[in-house]
Parts: C-alpha cells; sequence; structure tokens
C-alpha cells in the first residue's frame, strides 16, 4: 500500500500547512509514555495499552514519513525495562516481533529504512534475527529512517563509547587530543544520525529518563498530557506547529540569528541578480 496514495485530501492540506512553515525538523525523537495509565483507564491489562501503543506508532511513521522527516526515533524499550515482570517484557518482545513480521512489507514498499539502536544482543535470538533482518532489506531505502530504541540505555551507550575510545588510544589508533564532540559521537549507536532537532515525551511526565542524554543538548523538547496511544498524527501536527513557531538559537542571541538569517536571505538574493 503506498502511503502517498491512500493519503486523505483533508491530511495532505494538514500537512501542506506545516511544510509552509519551513521548518520540519529532520529528527524527531519519541519517548513513547503511557500506554499502562491508558489500559487501565480502560479497565484492563498493560499489554492491551502496548497493543494499542502500536496503532499509534504506525500512524506516526506513515505521517512523519510523508512529511518528510528524515530520522524518527523511538524509544521503545529501555535498558531499565527490563526489570518489569516477565509477562510484560516476554509480551513486548512478542508485540515488536509481530509489529515487525506484519508491517515489514509496507514499510519497506514505503522506502522505510528499519534501524534499531541499543544493547541488542540482550535481546530474544528471534527479535535480534528480525532486527538484522529488517535492517538488511531496508537499508538502501530512500525515505524515512525508523531508528527503534529496543534495550536502549544513554549511559550504557555513552559508557561504552568510553571503552572503546579507551581501547583506541591504548592501542596507538588515536591520541587523547583526537577526542573532539565529532570523534565522540562517531563512537554512539546514533553515529551517522544526526542529533534530534525535536523530542517529544508523552503522558505528562517531565523527564529524558536515559535516552540519548548526548544528542539532546540543543533539541526543543515538546511534553504532551496526552498518553502515546492517544497520539496520533494530530497531535504530531500540533508538536510541529509548536517546534515552527521555537527560535533555535544554539547559545547565541536572537539578534545574531536573525541577522544571520537576514544575511542568508540577501546572500540568495544576490546570487539571484547575479545570475540574471
Ligand atoms: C511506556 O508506557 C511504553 C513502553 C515501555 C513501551 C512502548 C512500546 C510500544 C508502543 C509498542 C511496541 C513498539 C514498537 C516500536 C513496535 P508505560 O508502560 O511505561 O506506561 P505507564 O507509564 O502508563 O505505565
Amino acid at each position: 500500500m503506498s502511503w502517498i496514495k491512500e493519503q486523505s485530501p483533508e491530511d495532505k492540506d494538514k500537512q501542506e500547512l506545516i511544510k509552509s512553515t519551513g521548518k520540519i525538523p529532520q529528527h524527531i525523537a519519541i519517548i513513547m509514555d503511557g500506554n499502562g495509565r491508558w489500559a487501565n483507564q480502560q479497565g484492563k491489562q498493560r499489554l492491551f495499552g502496548h497493543r494499542e501503543g502500536i496503532e499509534s506508532v504506525r500512524d506516526i511513521v506513515n505521517a512523519a514519513s510523508l512529511i518528510g522527516v528524515k530520522h524518527l526515533t523511538l524509544y521503545a524499550f529501555s535498558i531499565e525495562n527490563w526489570k518489569r515482570p516477565p509477562m510484560e517484557v516476554n509480551g513486548l518482545m512478542k508485540l515488536l516481533e509481530i509489529f515487525l513480521q506484519k508491517e515489514f512489507k509496507e514499510l519497506n514498499e514505503n522506502q522505510v529504512v528499519i534501524n534499531t539502536i541499543g544493547k541488542t544482543n540482550s535481546l530474544p535470538k528471534s527479535v535480534q534475527k528480525i532486527l538484522r533482518d529488517s535492517y538488511e532489506k531496508t537499508k538502501d531505502n530512500s525515505g524515512l529512517h525508523l531508528n527503534l530504541a529496543i534495550s536502549y540505555g544513554s549511559r550504557w551507550d555513552i559508557m561504552r563509547a568510553i571503552q572503546m575510545i579507551a581501547l583506541d588510544v591504548r592501542g596507538g589508533k588515536l591520541s587523547p587530543e583526537d577526542i573532539t564532540d565529532e570523534l565522540f559521537s562517531s563512537y554512539l549507536q546514533t553515529a551517522n544520525i544526526p542529533d534530534p532537532d525535536l523530542l517529544i515525551r508523552t503522558s505528562g511526565e517531565y523527564r529524558i529518563s536515559n535516552f540519548l542524554l548526548w544528542e539532546l543538548a540543543y533539541s526543543e523538547i515538546y511534553f504532551t498530557e496526552k498518553l502515546w496511544p492517544e497520539f496520533r498524527r494530530d497531535e504530531l501536527y500540533s508538536a510541529l506547529m509548536d517546534y515552527a513557531r521555537r527560535e533555535r538559537r544554539f547559545g547565541k542571541t536572537s539578534s545574531q540569528i536573525n541577522e544571520s538569517t537576514e544575511q542568508s536571505y540577501l546572500k540568495k538574493v544576490i546570487d539571484v541578480i547575479k545570475r540574471k
């Protein structure tokens, strides 16, 4: 099924409006929270909430891909989540596997690259295999990069990077002076993925929860009260409109930012005049 062909005119209009701001984040990261509370509200087991959460995943991946987001990173299972009751952990692993089995064809047809970040060797072998195969089969696709953070923890990733750098220094491949921001980033699971422009967290919790601690240094953060199973494309559009209104300064002053926007606008005008 082609997502472009299936898109409703109403949805297309909403996306056009957001695109007209010229401020679509190239990387959105999401802490999908609130599945358990949503299930509770319905008087159901927690796994029921996770299952409904998958419907949100499907909708958000589709909408993000259509609007032209290049990277979407979803926090699906943290290293700390291994401490949950075995029934819930096993259920989540099964849901992940079923999601990839069921959705693979459609994701691939729509050019999605399915990538994983995290300590994947702790996952059941069948999940490891399906994640590996999904990546191998989609790695040359041209569309949205869907990064699934599974058995992921940012401190684990940072510690691992430090250990690998230390080994390379000991082995003579690196000297301590070579260690820069860029070099450090290249040792992380997120190497080759630009830092998130926008982080979204659902369910009214105001925490980062060991997610992309290094990468989020300059990201805009959007918190919403919506529980993850309620977070569908219209909620994403609200977050994108909010993001478009923000001024990202990266440590500079507001007037410096406006000046450089004006300068690049002027440069474009001069280039056009010169070409005539
Ligand atoms: C947080 O809600 C959610 C999770 C720990 C798991 C998220 C998983 C999914 C949405 C389904 C599988 C994902 C993919 C990518 C196919 P919570 O259980 O902490 O909710 P609570 O805070 O209300 O208890």
